[in-house]
């Protein structure tokens, strides 16, 4: 068998600034410096205060990360580095970093797709075997894979508008709940009637695996102050009602949608069918727990990696790298910053813009 190789990860594509040595499937180290305080008082992440804060972050990140793996440059097979899709200030930060450091040290340099980190990452955490089926779902992606090869990525449908993070964000400010919104809404919708508001499921009437999530937010907008008119504010029962109902309708789309993907990518007739999620919102239980129900129906494995690897970091990068690598893949110092790069080249492009940068 071949040797693991050992490679370090940089990811720096939107608001966390992440290095991580991995070996084989071993994650030897993580580090995630994260901007939250940096942005909180705009509302969203604010591109070039993101930018600055990685071109003076990622020295340190890489050093760290090399120091809690107990290793030094010389120890490494290779430099992978996350070149696209994001906020270009912050690509281009981390691609000069690894640029750097490969020209320094004679390694190896290769440029990751971010969406192939995350969606490579079921591989990292459960050595799943290809072909599967990838959800990612989080603040700034939302699309179905199937992910065939390092390389080799299908992309059956995804969201046509906002992502499903960016709903339940803008849905915890509707309610005056906390940011992240995700897991302030799901605490909030504890206990709450998921039929007390009746809120649309956006394009399940129409076939396929598109989704779109922004009339979600205007919707539950219009809910919250059809209540407020009414009683003149918002109880913490009406809150629950209303985070419970926000909260099937995303499932309910995810469910169907997923459905449907799952019978495009079994028809292939995979030898293990496997589904994997990845991205902040498959954190959310409801979620995750119907989704599995919907794979044990289907005789088809579920693998939802930690939350830690779903959400950005940089092991993902460095995991996907080593495959690249051993795929074939290495980069020379043109490598280029790609702020939009979709993984499936033959799909359309999808279109629009979300808080997290452009959407591939
Ligand atoms: O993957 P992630 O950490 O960052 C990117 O977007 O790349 O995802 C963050 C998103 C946020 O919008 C957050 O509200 C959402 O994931 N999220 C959740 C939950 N935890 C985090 N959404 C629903 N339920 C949760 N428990
Ligand atoms: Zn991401």
């Amino acid at each position: 068998m071949a040797r693991a190789l050992t490679v370090l990860g940089i990811e720096s594509s939107c608001d966390d600034t992440a290095s991580a040595v991995v070996r084989g499937h071993d994650v030897l180290a993580s580090v995630v410096y994260g901007q939250t305080a940096l942005h909180a008082d705009f509302g969203g992440v604010v591109p070039e205060v993101a930018a600055r804060a990685h071109a003076e972050k990622l020295d340190h990140c890489v050093e760290d990360a090399l120091s809690a793996a107990g290793l030094h440059l010389a120890d490494l097979d290779a430099i992978a580095v996350t070149a696209g899709p994001g906020l270009i200030g912050g690509v281009l930060s981390g691609v000069m970093c690894a640029k750097g450091l490969a020209a320094a040290t004679g390694l190896p340099l290769i440029g990751v797709n971010h969406l192939a980190g995350h969606a490579l990452t079921p591989r990292l955490t459960d050595q799943v075997a290809y072909p599967y089926l990838m959800l990612l779902v989080s603040g700034g992606h939302c699309q179905f894979l199937i992910v065939a090869g390092p390389d080799k990525y299908r992309r059956l449908g995804g969201t046509i508008d906002d992502a499903p993070g960016e709903a339940f964000d803008k849905t915890a400010r509707i309610l005056g709940l906390s940011q992240p919104g995700g897991p302030a809404v799901e605490t909030s919708g504890i206990g709450g009637d998921p039929r007390a508001f009746d809120l649309p499921r956006p394009l399940l009437n129409q076939p396929g695996c598109d989704m779109s999530f922004s009339g979600l937010k205007t919707a539950m907008l219009r809910a919250r102050d059809a209540v407020v008119a009414a009683k003149g504010g918002l109880t913490r029962l009406d809150q629950a009602d209303l985070s419970a109902s926000f909260q099937a309708a995303i499932a309910d789309v995810l469910v169907e949608k997923t459905r449907r993907a799952l019978a495009i990518y079994l028809a292939i007739k995979p030898v293990t069918p496997c589904f994997a999620i990845a991205g902040g919102v498959a954190a959310n239980q409801v979620i995750r727990g119907r989704l599995m129900q919907l794979c044990a129906s289907l005789d088809t494995d579920f693998v939802a990696p930690p939350l830690a690897l779903c959400t950005d970091n940089a092991a993902m990068i460095a995991y996907a790298g080593a495959e690249l690598l051993a795929f074939g893949q290495r980069d020379d110092l043109t490598l280029s910053a790609r702020p939009r790069w979709p993984l499936d080249k033959t799909a359309a492009p999808m279109l629009g813009s979300g808080k997290k940068g452009a959407k591939a």
